[in-house]
């Protein structure tokens, strides 16, 4: 049982040095790719203005609710996913928790590419490299691109960058959570920060900037209408904040036991989504600019989101700008930054669970888990095929794999395990945030249902029409494959022997009830 254990046994873990260091990691991990590449185009796309409301709306019932379901379970229970789950609920929970680090691998792997393409622009900036055709640059000169998706030509370009990515992640891991994972995001989070403001207050002076912001936030009332602009909002919040694959569950098993755990939830959760409508502003501000320039209407405008966004529109704009040298470094350096402090907390849910399950000490696990990592993500994407693996993977990993990986722990925690009082108290016991009845019907009733349908309704659409127009076979392979290797690995690893029982790891001791500010009393329903 939890409460029972030998403390003695168990290797000390890793604490943050003070409160603002685990906030400002939390917004480092938060703050990434989503928010500057993906944000603005699914915005845009689906609703403009409008699409603030399912925003919010899933920000306030799915987002924040799990997010502190998150960091319950990885406080109470102290351990990475398959840890912390395992002792909440068995063996389903440690399979589940395996599945989460699994979900991290898979991101891993392309995230890490995408920094390097970042690095890599950020560095061509200073000669706007790309030239006047920054889309075949980067296809064609850049990633090299084949025409056939199983290709796998190493592409020099990309490689080097990729290495010296997966090298400064490996020695920031391995220096460990204090002085790796919390002293890059001391240095990284206010340079990002700066860097980002200086940015959009330079798009918002370009001509044409208005046309941008009109365009983002003219509304659509009749979006909302759509069922599938609901689920792009949910499933934007979920990858944005870093919530149910297992990243805010670790890092909140680095907090001391008295800790304020839902105040500085909300803190991470405002900081990431202001952040996310401030690189709306900028980069809709900016494709004004370009919309401006070229004569045509913004809604007349390609590539708003995602790889096309960052690597081609971007580099295009800036090579019309005067000054978009500097413009370009901007975007790039904040593109790497941000990616940078969400990698690492992708790679720490990887390592800490090695670690917990396997006893590896954390350079073991840094250098030799994480080695295995680099080794796989170069061969993958450091390909001429790399681009369209790491469109599918990302979709795969993203709209089933966290939907998924939600589902199960809502429904295992709040009712197999019925665990809803026990965590709402210790969430309560310890923070200035009380929490309660709603939070438990958020996280046990609505959280469940709604991610449940829209996981149906994605599977149904990818099942509909092929995604991305890829062909159905490569998609079977690639993306359910994704899913598969997922599922099975987390078996096998559930099914694998613990270096030292689950039951001997320190934990908290429980809260004591007389403490517990919302003591639950005849409250029915799931607990
Ligand atoms: N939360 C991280 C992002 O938005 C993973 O990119």
């Amino acid at each position: 049982m939890a409460g029972t254990t030998s403390a003695a046994i168990a290797p000390k873990r890793a604490e943050w040095r003070g409160q603002v260091g685990f906030i400002i990691s939390a917004i480092g991990s938060a703050v990434g790719l989503g928010n500057i590449w993906r944000f603005p185009g699914v915005a845009y796309e689906n609703g403009g203005g409008a699409f603030l409301i399912p925003y919010i709306v899933a920000l306030l019932t799915a987002g924040i609710p799990i997010l502190f379901l998150d960091y319950a379970i990885g406080h109470r229970f102290r351990g990475s996913p398959p840890l912390a789950l395992r002792r909440l609920a068995g063996k389903l929970g440690e399979g589940i928790g395996w599945f989460q680090v699994m979900i991290c691998v898979f991101i891993a792997l392309y995230y890490t590419v995408v920094l390097a393409w970042a690095s890599s622009y950020f560095v061509f900036s200073f000669d706007l490299r790309w030239g006047n055709d920054s889309a075949g640059y980067f296809q064609g000169d850049y990633l090299q691109v084949a025409a056939e998706p199983f290709t796998f030509n190493f592409v020099p370009g990309v490689l080097l960058p990729l290495i010296i990515m997966w090298v400064i992640a490996i020695i920031v891991m391995g220096a460990g959570v204090v002085k790796g994972v919390q002293r890059v995001n001391m240095i990284a989070i206010p340079l990002l920060v700066v860097g980002f403001l200086i940015l959009v207050v330079r798009a918002l002076f370009l001509p044409g900037a208005a046309e941008g912001l009109n365009a983002l936030f003219t509304p659509d009332f009749g979006a909302l209408a759509d069922p599938s602009v609901w689920v792009a909002a949910y499933s934007q919040i979920f990858f944005s904040l870093s919530i149910a694959f297992g990243i805010m569950l670790t890092y909140s098993s680095y907090r001391r036991r008295k800790s304020n755990l839902t105040a500085p939830g909300l803190v991470v959760a405002f900081a990431n989504s202001s952040f996310e409508i401030l690189a709306g502003i900028g980069v809709f501000a900016t494709l004004g600019f370009f919309a401006f320039k070229e004569g045509v209407a913004v809604a007349d405008l390609e590539g708003l989101t995602g790889v096309g966004l960052a690597f081609m529109t971007f580099p295009a704009i800036a090579a019309e700008m005067p000054g978009g040298q500097l413009f370009g470094a901007l975007f790039f350096g904040s593109l790497t930054l941000a990616g940078l402090t969400s990698m690492i907390s992708i790679l720490e849910v990887i390592l800490s669970s090695f670690m917990d399950k396997f006893g590896l000490t954390r350079k073991q696990s840094a250098f030799g888990i994480g080695g295995l990592l680099a080794i796989v993500s170069i061969m993958l994407f450091g390909t001429t095929s790399g681009l369209t693996a790491l469109n599918t993977i990302d979709n795969w990993a993203n709209n089933i794999g966290i939907v998924a990986s939600a589902v199960a722990v809502t429904i295992t925690v709040l009712w197999v395990r019925r665990a809803g009082r026990e965590l709402s108290g210790h969430l309560s016991a310890l923070s200035t945030f009380k929490i309660g009845r709603t939070w438990r019907f958020l996280v046990s009733v609505l959280a469940p249902v709604v991610l449940g349908y829209m996981l149906v309704m994605t599977v149904i659409g990818l099942i509909a029409k092929p995604y991305g127009g890829y062909d159905p076979t490569y998609l079977l392979i690639v993306g359910w494959g994704t899913i598969f290797i997922m599922v099975v690995a987390g078996w096998a690893l559930t099914a694998a022997p613990w270096r030292r029982s689950p039951d001997n790891f320190a934990v908290w001791p429980p809260i004591p009830p007389a403490t517990v500010a919302d003591a639950p009393t005849n409250e029915g329903g799931a607990r």
